[in-house]
């Protein structure tokens, strides 16, 4: 009987691991899809089966979770509440376990989120992580977000430890990591690499990076020093700030009320924007402009109900003065000074801002990467940009 039971939690032990690798591989998927939807047009039937896809893995990732969390607690060899009671026995072992229970929550609140029609469930978002990130700090208003990305991969870098915990079992504590970096770039480098500058940041560089800050903080307080409590402050604190560090990106609690928007005149004669139906006569014009208007979406919203991403939202930018989108608390001061000078985005400050974006206002945040040296694409782009400013 016991040898039974012994092998039966052997066996449920490899099942679980397989599990977590399963987990680890699609996951990292999941984050990648998050990122493609937001570039393609709304409404679209790509964008809706993209997203239904994505639905559809985070579904499974949860079951994955569950399926985990029974085989572990109901292994032989221990009672339930003993191993509840381990679960909590150490520092090391209680931030795993509380990790593993606010993403089990964090999933759920996701996946009711997206199924009830993406509408916001305030209360929800503050278990669910990564969107409550993205609210307060809107950098890109998907899990692709750069603090979302530094969430989620937190995330993994816990499936990472438990990974190398068992790992470590079979083969000695560097050739675990060995391989568990090599498992990264296996699932990782397929990606496209140029699908959005924080996309592939998080991907390529802070995964890495959080993995071995997970690990090392598992193996520093396996050995119960009192030293990793600062050393966690320090982590926090700098991750906290790391998207500034890379992006600029200021966290919310120093972003700007709309309040301190100082407005002005334009410093010259405006052009009131035409009505729609005489910017794009013809629906087909109208595609071609969305097309070339799409590479902005990623960190620009452009209809109406929309909220601000990375950048400010697109509607009414249109002769409006330039850094003053109502609700829009990250603009950079070069950006806000420009505007105080009196620029405003009519024709010819656009052409210049999306052409010679660096000389027009150095110091500016938008890090746009598309040519529109085109002169014929750069009208359609500004009078795609007048058309959802315009009635
Ligand atoms: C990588 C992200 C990114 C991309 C891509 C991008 N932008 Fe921006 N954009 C920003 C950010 C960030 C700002 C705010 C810049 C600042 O404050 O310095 C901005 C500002 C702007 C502004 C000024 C808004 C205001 O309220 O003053 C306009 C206009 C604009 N972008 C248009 C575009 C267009 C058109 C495209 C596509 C050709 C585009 N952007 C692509 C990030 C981006």
């Amino acid at each position: 009987m016991t040898q039974i039971k012994q092998k039966l939690g052997g066996f449920l032990e490899q099942v679980g691991l397989f599990l977590a690798v399963l987990f680890y591989v699609l996951f990292a998927w999941y984050q990648w899809w998050s990122g493609v939807s937001p570039r393609l047009i709304r409404g679209s039937a790509e964008r809706e089966a993209i997203h239904h896809a994505h639905l559809s893995i985070g579904a499974t990732l949860f079951v994955l979770l569950l399926l985990i969390a029974v085989i572990w607690l109901l292994r032989p060899g221990q009672s339930i509440m003993g191993r509840i009671k381990k679960a909590f026995s150490n520092v090391a072992n209680t931030a795993i376990s509380l990790f593993f229970i606010f993403m089990f929550f964090s999933m759920l609140c996701g996946l009711a989120q997206a199924w009830s029609k993406g509408e916001e469930t305030p209360f929800l978002g503050v278990f669910n992580l990564p969107q409550f990130l993205d609210w307060s700090w809107s950098t890109a208003g998907y899990n692709h977000a750069a603090l979302s990305t530094i969430a989620s991969a937190l995330f993994s870098g816990i499936v990472f430890v438990y990974l190398f915990t068992h790992l470590r079992k079979y083969v000695k504590p560097g050739i675990a990591v060995g391989l568990l970096i090599i498992l990264h770039l296996v699932v990782n480098l397929p990606k496209p690499p140029s699908l959005h500058p924080i996309a592939a940041f998080g991907s390529y560089v802070m995964i890495p990076i959080f993995y071995l800050t997970a690990l090392a903080l598992y193996c520093w307080a396996k050995e119960r020093r009192a030293v990793y409590v600062p050393v966690f402050m320090v982590f926090i604190v700098f991750f906290l700030y790391l998207p500034y560090i890379a992006f600029k990106v200021l966290p919310p609690w120093h972003q700007k009320s709309a309040e301190e928007t100082v407005f002005v005149e334009s410093a010259e004669p405006l052009v009131p924007a035409r009505p729609q139906a005489e910017i794009f006569s013809t629906p087909e014009s109208l595609a071609r402009a969305e097309k070339l208007v799409l590479w902005c979406t990623q960190c620009h919203n452009a209809a109406p109900s929309d909220s601000h991403i990375l950048g400010p939202n697109l509607v009414g930018v249109y002769n409006r003065q330039a850094g003053t989108a109502e609700g829009y608390g990250r603009y950079s001061s070069a950006m806000v000074a420009k505007g105080i000078q009196g620029t405003f985005w009519n024709r010819p400050n656009l052409s210049e801002f999306l052409t010679h974006g660096k000389e027009f206002i150095p110091g500016n945040l938008m890090n746009q990467q598309s040519d529109l040296s085109d002169p014929v694409k750069l009208n359609q782009v500004i009078d795609y940009l007048e058309y959802i400013s315009s009635k």
